[in-house]
């Protein structure tokens, strides 16, 4: 069943920059009520405030520190829709002496923080009547890139995760989005050297909108992403999406 996020009540990890930022100025453009802009720090979300006014609502996050994210689900208890989007990507390969500690820092980030947000809005969000839950995913969850290895291992883990919690949460009628970029313009596609190939942000935004309003588990928003997402459709089809779901 599709979500218009007209009139809904937001959260976004990440806010403040990149992909995080242009989620919440869709979410905004398409009539969202309140959006809280979950950052670690607050500070960080004064542009979006000074661009949208009162309905933003800058709340403390930080994925590492679960105090932070069980506050938030607190204090964020009139949500319908939350979009974990922050992560993190460190340029190792399997064959670097880093590697095992990289992953573990996008282990903990990526995998661990999307494990802490699911348990702490999933009660939220049934009290709510359900709404919607979207982790950002991203093409290196089916394709891995060999320049950065462990974060693609650790998207892949988010991936799987976000499957999962796709049929868990149908029974609480919350549906679940797994967005699935390629490179967009942002620092992380800067640091990992893909600007020259990278996408506006407001790919993703404008995605994420409309996907929620098709009710749609994977979206593929960028040139990129929708190769990849042709060539798996079939798959995400027949098998991921054959069994249970909202
Ligand atoms: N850019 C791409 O090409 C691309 C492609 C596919 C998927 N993605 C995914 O899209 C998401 C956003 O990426 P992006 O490109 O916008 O990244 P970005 O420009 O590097 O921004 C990362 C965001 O995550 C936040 N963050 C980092 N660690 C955090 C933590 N421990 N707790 C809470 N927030 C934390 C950052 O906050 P601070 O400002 O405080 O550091 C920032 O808001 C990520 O999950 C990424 O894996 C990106």
């Amino acid at each position: 069943m599709g979500i218009d996020v007209k009139g809904q009540v937001a959260l976004v990890t990440g806010a403040n920059r990149g992909i995080g930022r242009a989620i919440v100025d869709s979410l905004i453009a398409h009539g969202a009520a309140k959006v809280y802009a979950a950052v670690r720090d607050v500070a960080s979300a004064a542009p979006l405030v000074a661009a949208h006014g009162s309905r933003i609502v800058p709340l403390e996050l930080d994925l590492q520190q679960p105090a932070t994210i069980l506050a938030a689900a607190r204090t964020a208890s009139d949500v319908t829709i939350v979009i974990n989007n922050a992560g993190v990507l460190r340029t190792a390969t399997a064959l670097d002496a880093g590697a095992i500690e990289a992953l573990a820092y996008e282990i903990e980030v990526n995998v661990n923080g999307l494990l802490r947000m699911a348990q702490a809005f999933a009660p939220v969000l049934k009290k709510n009547g359900g709404g919607a839950f979207g982790q950002l995913n991203s093409v290196a969850s089916v394709k891995a890139f060999p320049g950065f290895s462990t974060y693609c291992a650790s998207k892949a883990a988010a991936y799987s995760l976000t499957q999962s919690l796709r049929e868990l949460l149908a029974e609480q009628g919350t549906h679940v989005l797994s967005i699935h970029p390629g490179p967009i313009a942002t620092d992380m596609a800067n640091d990992a050297g893909l600007a020259e190939i990278a996408e506006p942000a407001s790919l993703v935004g404008e995605g994420i909108v409309a996907a929620l309003k098709a009710g749609d588990f994977h979206l593929w928003p960028d040139t990129m992403a929708k190769q990849v997402g042709g060539a798996y459709a079939d798959f995400a089809r027949n098998v991921v999406e054959a069994s249970g779901g909202e």
